[in-house]
């Protein structure tokens, strides 16, 4: 695979996900400190470990894999994925996030295993057949409407393709700021386009868009490592006590799921109001 950058967005599609300014306009700004504002020093560098520490756990096997991801940001996982010998199309709807990626891998043994593309997730116009993995890192709880999300990667996937995509969960330790942030839209320290959901609330998610989840796992993290990294030893210890036995309480979960059944253009599969 060579690079790539299309213009491939097409503005005007916004109908589901009518704040799509909102969802990426955060990143577009910050790009060039997306990395070192969340994964420098010891806290930064062990909150990215944990995270990649969860993908090699739920994708033991990604030798010769074909992965989509979707909203690789600056390619932190997306040199994971490579490094463990996938070929990746790495899609994100910023061009600045996809600037520092591109960055990341240019001179490095893995560029010729990386593919990038300028992609909102509600525009992926890519035939999925034959992808063994899609991944969505840090991508769904950003945006204003995820369950048309899942539907949309959903009709696409193949029964055989898994999708990997992780969520800010509500039931865990930092519910108190969880709440702040899903009423007033702002963390302590920065404005966010985040939201935090149930695990129940992503099944269902899961349900309407016709995806069974295979498997959970948690992670813990330091939020803002920065200025709260005095509190890593406390994340350490929850990280060791909690993450194994009880994934959905963890601050960021992930899923891999597949496909059960389609559902129809509205992502309506007759499970009821929600
Ligand atoms: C929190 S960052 C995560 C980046 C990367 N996956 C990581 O874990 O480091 C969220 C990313 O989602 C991208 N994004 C936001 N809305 C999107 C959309 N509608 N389609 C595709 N990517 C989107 C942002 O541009 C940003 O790069």
């Amino acid at each position: 695979m060579s690079f790539s950058i299309g213009k491939e967005m097409n503005m005007g599609y916004d109908q589901s996900n009518h704040k799509m300014n909102e969802d990426f306009g955060i990143y577009e700004k910050t790009a060039k400190q997306y990395d070192q504002l969340r994964f420098t020093g010891q806290a930064g560098i062990w909150s990215h470990r944990r995270q990649m520490e969860v993908l090699r756990r739920l994708l033991p096997d990604l030798q010769g894999k074909k992965v989509l991801e979707i909203g690789a940001g600056t390619g932190r996982a997306t040199f994971y994925l490579a490094q463990a010998g996938a070929q990746v199309l790495a899609t994100d709807i910023s061009s600045e996030m996809l600037d520092v990626a591109k960055k990341r891998f240019s001179e490095t043994p893995f560029e010729q295993k990386i593919a990038f593309r300028q992609l909102s997730i509600f525009d992926l116009n890519i035939d999925l057949t034959g992808y063994d993995y899609v991944v969505a890192l840090n991508v769904l709880s950003r945006l204003s409407n995820p369950e048309a999300a899942l539907v949309h990667i959903a009709k696409k996937m193949s029964p055989e393709c898994r999708f990997l995509f992780s969520f800010n969960c509500l039931s865990s330790v930092l519910l108190p700021s969880a709440l702040i942030v899903n009423i007033r839209r702002k963390s302590l320290f920065r404005s966010v386009t985040s939201r935090w959901y149930t695990p129940a609330r992503i099944e269902r998610f899961c349900k309407m868009a016709g995806l069974e989840v295979l498997a959970w796992q948690g992670n813990h993290y330091v939020p803002n490592p920065r200025i709260l990294f005095f509190t890593l030893p406390l994340f350490q210890v929850l990280e060791r006590v909690i993450s194994k036995k009880f994934p959905k309480w963890c601050p960021s979960v992930c899923a891999v799921t597949r496909k059960v059944h389609h559902c129809n253009d509205n992502g309506n599969l007759g499970y009821g109001p929600r």
